[in-house]
């Protein structure tokens, strides 16, 4: 079983589309920002639009800031923010907004993707939470 997955992943245009698969017909959201400080948003899949409300296209370029408002608890903000400082990993839940202002519990994993030692983007693995 490994052996065939590791053939698959030896080629990287088939593994691209392995990774292009899972992440489009994930039921979890999946976010993908790069590694600069501001993050950046350079992917987002079909789960994130119905989340959010907000469509995939449109917030390349935009940073995940986009779903915090009010509500949105600054101390599990801080701890986020010190995990993209020391290239560690979050989780939590926190309020968010969608689009049209609706507030619900994001509960999300924020993770680095690293090149050797190097950070190149940051993915995150999203889903609406029932409890804070
Ligand atoms: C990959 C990734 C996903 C993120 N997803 C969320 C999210 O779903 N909800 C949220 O409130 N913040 C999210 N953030 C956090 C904000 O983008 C930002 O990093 C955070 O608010 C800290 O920056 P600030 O102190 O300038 O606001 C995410 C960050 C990254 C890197």
């Amino acid at each position: 079983m490994a052996t065939s997955l590791e053939k698959i992943l030896n080629s990287s245009e088939s593994a691209l589309t392995l990774l292009q698969v899972l992440a489009e017909n994930s039921f979890d959201s999946i976010l993908v920002t790069d590694a600069s400080a501001a993050g950046k948003i350079i992917y987002a899949n079909k789960a994130f639009k119905k989340l959010t409300g907000h469509d995939q296209v449109e917030v390349l370029g935009q940073t995940p800031r986009i779903l915090q408002g009010q509500g949105t608890d600054k101390k599990v903000i801080d701890r986020l923010s010190e995990a993209l400082k020391t290239g560690g990993r979050f989780e939590g839940k926190a309020i968010n907004y969608k689009k049209d202002g609706t507030p619900f519990i994001m509960y999300w994993r924020v993770l680095p993707i690293k090149t050797g030692k190097k950070i190149t983007a940051w993915v995150a693995i999203q889903r609406e939470g029932t409890t804070v």
